[in-house]
């Protein structure tokens, strides 16, 4: 991909934080609105990998791993341009029109980010068969994590308070819609495509394994002392360090990594320090009326 600076490719007008507009009942950003006759309509190449997620999923981190397995755990492959250069997030919201012009011309085999719920995944992804590898986090932090994203984050809605941000999830009324139906969605996509789910807590508890699966999912070897690089070069430590993943080459007018940094803790049960008892009891509730009978097990502590 041509190198300009981050201001060419944005739209200005997207650089605010602004209430979503709902495209098939999901609210998005409005800068994903607006360009959603030509993301809708995006033409995949077989050969194309999707990395699907609920937002602050660990996204960036299965980005970076799937990046060091295509290259040999090589991090000066790898570090050559920031994470969203080398993988581009297909619904970007402050993108210009010419950004999917812009993925359409990457070399193969390219590696798309989205979050986008199952049913609003361009038609394309599915006619060409393209494997999808789907990052999943426990509910309690990733709702946290997604809390924390919004005060830094200066596109995105203000998140007003823990307690309201955490209503609207549990609501749906927050960008990308219901964690519920996100997760579940993609879940039972996995029966009929090349889907690969994965769990957060299942690659804190053991990266080793994970980048395995990834890499015979991708259809590569994945010796030991190959492995092990990959594990150092994306702890949670490596990569907040790494300008190419801690997210520090984008202005402070997107990302204010002085309210919180993008690389906030990684960590497995921070819910704990911010949910009282009722809001617990709350979230597991709904959980188990909406994916009680669907086979979906998450920890929320390891
Ligand atoms: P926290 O806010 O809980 O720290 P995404 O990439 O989907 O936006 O997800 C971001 C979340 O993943 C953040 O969670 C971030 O710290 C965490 N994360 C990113 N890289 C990680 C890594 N190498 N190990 C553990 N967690 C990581």
């Amino acid at each position: 991909m041509g190198f300009k600076s981050v201001e060419e490719e944005l739209s200005p007008e997207f650089l605010k934080r602004l209430d979503p507009v709902e495209i098939h009942g999901i609210p998005l950003h409005k800068g994903t609105a607006e360009r959603w006759h030509l993301i809708s309509e995006f033409k995949a190449q077989p050969d194309d990998l999707v990395i699907s997620s609920y937002p602050k999923s660990g996204t960036t981190w299965i980005q970076e791993i799937v990046d060091m397995i295509r290259h040999g755990g090589d991090p000066q492959k790898c570090g050559k341009s920031p994470i969203y250069k080398r993988m581009p997030f297909l619904e970007m919201p402050h993108a210009a029109v010419s950004y999917m012009e812009e993925i359409e011309t990457m070399p193969s085999p390219r590696t798309i980010k989205t979050h986008l719920p199952v049913q609003l995944l361009p038609p394309s992804f599915w006619e060409q068969n393209c494997k999808v590898i789907y990052m999943a986090r426990n509910p309690k932090d990733n709702v946290l994590s997604y809390f924390h994203f919004h005060r830094m984050n200066q596109t995105y809605p203000d998140p007003v308070t823990w307690d309201h941000f955490l209503e609207n999830f549990l609501a749906g009324k927050v960008l990308w819609g219901s964690w519920f139906d996100h997760v579940h969605g993609w879940w039972a996509a996995k029966d009929h495509h090349p889907i690969l789910y994965l769990f957060y807590e299942d690659m804190k508890e053991d990266p080793g394994r994970e980048i395995q699966k990834v890499a015979t999912f991708l259809g590569f070897e994945s010796p030991e002392p190959v492995v092990n690089k990959i594990i150092q070069q994306t702890t949670f430590e490596s990569m907040k360090a790494n300008p190419m993943t801690n997210y520090s080459t984008l202005p402070s007018f997107i990302l204010d990594q002085t309210v919180t940094p993008f690389m906030r803790k990684g960590i497995v049960g921070d819910w704990k320090e911010y949910f009282t008892v009722a809001q617990s009891e709350k979230l597991d509730y709904i959980y188990a009326q909406l994916l009680g009978n669907s086979g979906l097990i998450f920890r929320t502590q390891l």
